[in-house]
């Protein structure tokens, strides 16, 4: 730390992101990226731009990948506002709606970057433990007079709150914006996006990075009520206007318009999910029945820590929490049918070993 550091931040905690190694090929399981390339016609886009059009700026105003994404969800373009990532999108969330008297609340067990978010924004933020299947308890955010951030389905445990349950956390609300964190959304549940025009408080946020292929490329979005999205352009017009590159704004058009890509994949997705939970659970696992593109999983006679540890040795990158309550379990993404073949086959074996070693560990 240098000693010219704001003294605000001095006390800050950065995210930690999951690590990505380019020295050794593992099978990259730690930070649900698709396990599949984007579409063909994003590769063929992105290529004719490279020789057309990097010497200009991007468009400020991301004019065509909003209208795209206006399309595909039937809302106005109005509606829309584009990030460098979701997190970004989150960020300037947190910069517009939340202050001293705008104070936050989300659940203990979340996606990590609400945590240190609240913390780089000062702002006082309550962490709302789950219940103890780690189920959120809405009953806790009823009239509960504070901003809430609400991932759904949930990250790290994969498990989802109704339209019902939400929309009784939006009707008790609504002198506070709820902010509704969908970036899973696209592997089976049901998004949100419906209620934002009976529910003005509602702010829905998407990614490109885990249904679209396109972690590297770096867009997110908010989908909410047109005054919400004004504001949140004038945080971005004040902070950084070309916020999307062209070659990012050039893939996520191409993207949003191969549609049949985007459900095909996902659909794989959901296919494989489904059987690998079916395996962890015959070799003893337990496994949360998540509605993304990871699971989460727990082993009574092997620590998590350990068996995060051994498949990584076994050339599989997982993610591990040290942290209270999840610090016995894995989260895995779901990679391709081979991938996660040897993933199931390098479990057993690390399961064999360790009960041939007798140990419980
Ligand atoms: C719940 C949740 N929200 C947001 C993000 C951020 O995604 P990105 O910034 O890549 O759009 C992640 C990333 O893993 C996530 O798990």
């Amino acid at each position: 730390m240098s000693r010219f550091l704001s003294n605000e931040l001095n006390n800050l905690e950065a995210y930690v992101p999951g690590e990505q190694p380019k020295d050794v090929k593992y099978i990259k399981l730690n930070t649900n990226e698709s396990p599949y390339p984007p579409s063909p016609k994003v590769i063929e886009a992105i290529n004719k731009l490279a020789v057309e059009g990097l010497n200009l700026y991007s468009d400020p105003d991301t004019r065509e990948l909003t209208l795209s994404l206006a399309k595909f969800y039937s809302v106005k373009p109005e509606q829309i506002f584009v990030g460098n990532g979701s997190d970004e999108v989150l960020a300037f969330i947190f910069r517009a709606f939340f202050d001293k008297e705008r104070k936050g609340c989300f659940p203990d067990i979340t996606y990590g970057f609400y945590k240190v978010y609240a913390k780089s924004f000062g702002i006082d933020a309550n962490q709302i433990p789950l219940r103890d299947d780690f189920t959120i308890d809405i009953n806790n955010y009823i009239n509960c007079g504070r901003n809430i951030i609400i991932a759904n389905p949930n990250a790290p445990t994969g498990l989802v709150l109704s339209h019902e349950e939400i929309i009784k956390i939006l009707k008790t609300n609504t002198d506070r914006v709820v902010v509704i964190d969908e970036a899973y959304v696209d592997f089976g549940s049901k998004s949100c996006i419906d209620l934002i025009n009976s529910n003005h408080n509602l702010i829905v946020v998407q990614t490109f990075s885990k249904s679209r292929s396109l972690a590297g490329g770096r867009i997110g979005y908010a989908i909410a009520s047109e005054e919400i999205i004004e504001d949140l352009n004038k945080i971005k017009f004040s902070f950084s206007p070309y916020n999307i590159n062209s070659l990012s704004s050039i893939a996520g058009i191409a993207s949003v318009k191969d549609e049949a890509y985007f459900h095909e994949c996902n659909k794989k997705v959901i296919r494989t999910r489904e059987r690998v939970k079916e395996e962890f659970r015959k070799l003893g696992f337990k496994v949360l029945d998540t509605k993304t593109n990871f699971v989460f999983v727990s082993h009574e006679d092997m620590a998590a820590r350990e068996y995060h540890k051994k498949i990584r040795e076994n050339g599989v990158l997982t993610r591990y929490y040290d942290e209270a309550r999840i610090d016995n379990y894995v989260r895995i993404t779901i990679g391709t049918d081979e991938e996660m073949n040897e993933v199931m086959k390098i479990t057993e074996k690390i399961l064999i070993e360790f009960a041939s070693l007798g140990k419980v560990i």
